[in-house]
């Protein structure tokens, strides 16, 4: 089978596109043929391993000290069920789904994945391209929101809104009736505010910590905002979520948590299946879409990664997978 091989961290022009032994499954995993997975940031921060130092040593011993002992990046898929291993129950052949691919891998032609991970069937109105997206930004949106226990009628500003999980986390504030502000750059507002998002912010022109309005919640996916001034632009009782967590931050977080009526809140998402369930019926309700900008061919993966480390990408990019 066709795949992108990661043999060194470093530059998306390491990537290599190569024939690779097609996997079979063990009894606890599904064979999927994949139709379509997506390059989100997080794919491009572990491929030059750009990580955090906090989290810099485990990680690097997981994914491999002197090279990737992962050979295949990409963190989303949707797909079809070709086979099952004998212990599963919950897929069959023909199945079609959507599913976090964790560090099996997407960007080849088949992967098999353990029931362990999250996996749902695909909503019946979304394309392949569309589902793929579903696992990463929407996953991570609604756990955050979840998380800042945002209601009906709260102010809530997401900062980085454009982006993979900004796009879905305006949609689903939305659905839980907030007034969403969504902060990104010039170039991403109209698509913002048509999914949606009550007010705009350009960053580049704006600071929204130094414009005096008050949010019962900020969620800061891409981690740029002040801390101070962010927990200032709460209101009483404001929740701050940091999406992207820097190990001051957290310290601060746990300091002004306990010492304020304020709350600070990092904790990293897991997929789960009602997770999966609860966006496919907002997805079937027609109450939630993917916003894709540019699809590009499996071949041309390093490509689409040099795309998305421009920052030009509005909500998700998707990797086509032929397999004639
Ligand atoms: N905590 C977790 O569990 C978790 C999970 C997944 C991902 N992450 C991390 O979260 C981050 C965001 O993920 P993503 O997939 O949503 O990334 P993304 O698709 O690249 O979206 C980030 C958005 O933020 C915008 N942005 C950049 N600088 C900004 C600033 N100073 N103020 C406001 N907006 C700004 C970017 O636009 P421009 O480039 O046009 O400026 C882009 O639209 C990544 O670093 C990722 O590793 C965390």
């Amino acid at each position: 089978m066709k795949a992108i091989v990661w043999s060194r961290y470093g530059s998306a022009d390491l990537l290599q596109y190569k024939d690779v032994a097609k996997p079979t499954p063990k009894e606890n995993e599904v064979l999927i043929k994949i139709h379509a997975a997506t390059v989100t940031a997080g794919d491009c921060e572990l491929r030059r391993f750009d990580i955090a130092p906090w989290i810099w040593l485990p990680v690097r011993l997981y994914v491999g000290v002197f090279k990737p002992r992962i050979k295949i990046l990409g963190q989303e898929l949707s797909g079809e069920v070709e086979a099952v291993g004998q212990n599963v129950t919950q897929f069959k052949k023909g199945d079609l789904i959507f599913a976090e691919a964790g560090f099996k891998g997407a960007y080849a032609q088949y992967t098999c994945l353990p029931t362990t991970l999250a996996m749902a069937i695909k909503p019946s109105n979304m394309t392949f391209d569309e589902a793929a997206t579903i696992s990463t930004g929407g996953i991570n949106a609604l756990h955050f929101l979840r998380k800042a226990k945002v209601s009906a009628g709260q102010k809530i500003l997401i900062n980085g809104g454009g982006g993979s999980i900004g796009t879905y986390a305006v949609q689903i504030a939305k659905n839980f009736g907030a007034i969403v502000t969504g902060v990104d750059s010039a170039q991403k507002l109209d698509m913002l505010s048509s999914i949606g998002a009550d007010h705009v912010i350009d960053y580049k022109k704006e600071d929204f910590t130094e414009n005096g309005k008050k949010y019962d919640v900020i969620i800061d996916i891409v981690g740029t905002s002040s801390f101070s001034r962010s927990i200032q632009s709460l209101n009483k009782d404001g929740r701050y979520v940091l999406g992207n967590p820097k190990f001051v931050g957290m310290i601060k977080g746990v300091w002004t948590s306990a010492t304020t009526n304020k709350k600070v809140i990092f904790a990293l998402a897991k997929g789960n299946i009602e997770d999966f369930d609860y966006l496919k019926k907002l997805i079937e309700e027609g109450k939630l879409i993917s916003v894709i900008d540019k699809k590009y061919p499996l071949s041309q993966v390093p490509e689409a990664h040099h795309y998305v480390e421009k920052g030009y990408k509005k909500g998700n990019l998707v990797i086509t997978i032929p397999h004639s």
